[in-house]
């Protein structure tokens, strides 16, 4: 009876032990969770995960293009998508390939699909990790080299058949070394062309340029043709006008104006068309 009383109250003792040890395993336990949880959210304060789900392509491995994701700390990033393709590239994949040069939208080299809108990569946003990933193909509509890098040669091409220089009948002795002057009204017809740094966002955004791209001289290309015809110091005005007097050339415009709306430049390409439409017009 007695050995029993002490094997109930050793178990019960025991059992008591038992429950205080859990109880303060338990609480250990919460205790290094909280601090965990503390951790974790001190972590979570220092970073602010981004995805980026990139096009990939390599003319030396030819397999289908894929979308490549990275992740990206924006907490560690420059504020500018190019700034994000930078670190990939430095830190993360030293494949990935892309046109950059002056990271400030006057190269027009970074120009590309970011989220589906054609722009400059050095002058777009990162879009905040809560937007989800920010997806960037190359130019729509234009044969890839690699990855986000695509043929312009049809573009330059089509820039050049519009002879981009100041053209003369006056013979130059006539000037006798003097400037060509113009008035200032005169410049001021030259302003929402010049600024243009041909990157073709707006060729590429152009659903007549999609499907006539050999034919149709786009978007770019006629805004700096009305940027020469509208010159006052330029003498082949006619000429310039009749060279693109084309069904194809210039009038598969519609007037949709997807080339404003994609221009970083903010310029109106649309517009430029237009003006060159009018003109045509006149006797
Ligand atoms: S306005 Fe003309 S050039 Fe501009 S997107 Fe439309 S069709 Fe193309
Ligand atoms: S008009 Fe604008 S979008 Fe088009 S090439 Fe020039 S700068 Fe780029
Ligand atoms: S790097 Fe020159 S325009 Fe973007």
């Amino acid at each position: 009876m007695a050995t029993g009383l002490i094997r109930r109250a050793i178990a019960s003792a025991s059992s008591r032990s038992t429950a205080a040890s859990l109880r303060y395993v338990c609480v250990r336990t919460m205790a290094s969770e909280a601090q965990a949880q503390q951790v974790d959210l001190k972590a979570r304060d220092k970073t602010d995960v981004k995805t980026f789900s990139i096009y990939r392509w390599n003319p030396d491995n030819p397999k289908k293009p894929e979308l490549k994701e990275y992740e990206i700390d924006l907490k560690d990033c420059g504020p500018m998508v190019l700034d994000a393709l930078i670190k990939i590239k430095n830190e993360m994949d030293p494949t990935l390939t892309f046109r950059r040069s002056c990271r400030e939208g006057i190269c027009g080299s970074c120009a590309m699909n970011i989220d589906g809108c054609n722009g400059l990569a050095c002058l777009t946003k990162i879009a905040p990790s809560e937007a989800g990933a920010t997806m960037i193909t190359p130019l729509p509509h234009m044969f890839v080299i690699k990855d986000l890098v695509v043929d312009m040669t049809n573009f330059y091409n089509q820039y050049k058949s519009i002879e981009p220089w100041l053209k003369r009948k006056t013979p130059a002795a006539e000037l006798d070394g003097k400037e060509i002057r113009q008035s200032k009204k005169d410049r001021a017809k030259l302003d929402g062309m010049y600024e243009c740094i041909l990157c073709a966002c707006c060729s590429t955004s152009c659903p007549s340029y999609w499907w006539n791209p050999e034919s149709y001289l786009g978007p770019a290309a006629l805004l700096h043709a009305n940027r020469w015809i509208s010159d006052s110091r330029d003498e082949y005005t006619k000429e310039r006008l009749d060279a693109i007097n084309d069904e194809f050339k210039l009038y598969r415009c519609h007037t949709i104006l997807n080339c404003a709306r994609a221009c970083p430049k903010g310029l109106n390409p649309g517009k430029q068309i237009q003006h060159i439409k009018q003109l045509q017009l006149k006797p």
